[in-house]
């Protein structure tokens, strides 16, 4: 085949110069490996294939069928699951099918509060989740920025919750499922884990699994665990007859299979013994890069971090300087990351008065705790004086000599 579409492949290898030039410390970002983008790159885009392994409304799916047969197996496999549904496109649709399978229109569900790290998919009212579910929120303590377990489980008993959801988007610390579990058990609630953020340190063994204790945990493929974008259900045999109708077709249609062949070479990866390094070493960059932030001025939300996520509070730093800005000044000297609310950021959400700084994707590139000093010191430089471009331009180039040692696409 003749490749004529020279305007659309310039923009790929811009893109690609961007990754590779530029500090990407978007905590829900990494990059996958160039097996995971030959799979999602590859003629299994081509195949209709509705329904699942043996059940499929089109032809010609006997292959496709291994590829996904190989994929749900490793899924078990990699978080000791029962059953592993692989087809939602994405996290949202992954918990969007899992409220289906388990609830009806008006339940009550406890979810994390969305200005203190839940996620929009945990009921925020211009999610489906919030329209069509009756979420009650609970959130961090006042004190110690950590969730408030005593106070999630007086909403359980107060509200009867049908659901607990736990999982979050911006928080840095463990959470542990076990005392989940005890809430939920004590007023008869399911128990939905969104690993979305941690599936990989999960996998990797640097946080608990969540699997145990959850009656159904969905995560994102692209996140920490480092494969193609796309969302992943496991639960308990007993609901995986509702999960796999709620995703299809209940929610969806066609499954991307060039995406859950790609799924299965991450969760092949991350079987790895490396990967096992890999997710302690994004935990060691992670407390390294907020250490040397804090020794900067900067205030880290809860005093630190456990996982592969921080987030700063900047007015500690400097009052006037808002998150939006802050972004801005930093994109533009070639790190990029995103301006977050903190928990009770008088600040709206589009303005901010935090950072969420992530350490997936550096830690993928072979950078260790000495760059995370360096990185630190980088950003401190641009937030001195956010409006300073001369300041930028020098640090731009600090950046590119610094991804000049760690090329994720050579
Ligand atoms: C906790 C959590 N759940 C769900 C999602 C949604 O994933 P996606 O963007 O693939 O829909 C995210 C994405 O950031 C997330 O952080």
């Amino acid at each position: 085949m003749v490749q004529s579409d020279t305007e659309l492949f310039a923009i790929i290898a811009d893109e690609k110069e961007r990754q590779n030039t530029t500090l990407q410390l978007i905590a829900s970002e990494n990059f996958a490996s160039r097996e995971v983008l030959a799979a999602t790159g590859s003629v299994l885009t081509n195949k209709y294939s509705e329904g699942y392994p043996g059940k499929r409304y089109y032809g010609g799916n006997s292959v496709i069928d291994r590829a996904e047969d190989l994929a749900r197996r490793r899924a078990c496999e990699l978080f000791g699951a029962e059953h592993a549904n692989v087809q939602p496109h994405s996290g949202a649709n992954a918990n969007l099918a899992a409220y289906l399978a388990v609830l009806e229109p008006g339940d009550t569900v406890l979810g994390m509060r969305l200005d203190q790290g839940g996620h929009l998919t945990h009921g925020s009212p211009v999610n489906a989740s919030g329209r069509l579910f009756n979420f009650v929120s609970y959130g961090v303590s006042e004190s110690d920025e950590r969730i408030d377990f005593e106070a999630l489980a007086d909403l359980a008993e107060k509200h009867r919750p049908k659901m607990i959801v736990a999982g979050a988007t911006a928080y840095s610390r463990v959470i542990e499922p076990e005392p989940l579990r005890k809430i939920a058990d004590s007023v008869g609630a399911l128990l939905l884990f969104d690993a979305a953020h941690i599936a990989g340190l999960v996998a990797g063994g640097a946080h608990p699994n969540p699997v145990p204790f959850s009656d159904i945990v969905t995560f994102t493929t692209h996140k920490t665990l480092r494969g193609p974008r796309g969302g992943c259900i496991v639960c308990r045999q007993g609901l995986a007859q509702a999960i796999d109708k709620a995703v299809f077709p209940g929610l969806q249609g066609g499954p991307l299979e060039h995406v859950i062949a790609a799924k299965a070479v991450a969760f092949h990866e991350a079987m790895q013994p490396e990967f096992k390094q890999y997710s302690a070493q994004i935990v060691s960059n992670a407390r390294a890069l907020a250490g040397a932030l804090a020794a900067q001025g900067f205030r880290i939300v809860s005093g630190g971090t456990d996982n592969h996520l921080m987030l700063v509070d900047l007015r500690s730093f400097d009052p006037d300087l808002t998150g939006r800005s802050a972004q801005e000044a930093l994109d533009k000297a070639g790190i990029t990351l995103n301006r977050n609310q903190i928990p009770g950021d008088p600040r709206s959400p589009f303005v901010t008065s935090g950072l969420r700084i992530g350490t997936a994707a550096t830690t993928t590139t072979g950078m260790r705790e000495p760059e995370m000093i360096e990185i630190a010191e980088l950003v401190r430089r641009v937030l001195a004086d956010p409006g300073d471009e001369l300041v930028r331009a020098a640090v731009r180039e600090e950046v590119a000599a610094l991804c000049s040692k760690f090329v994720p696409y050579p």
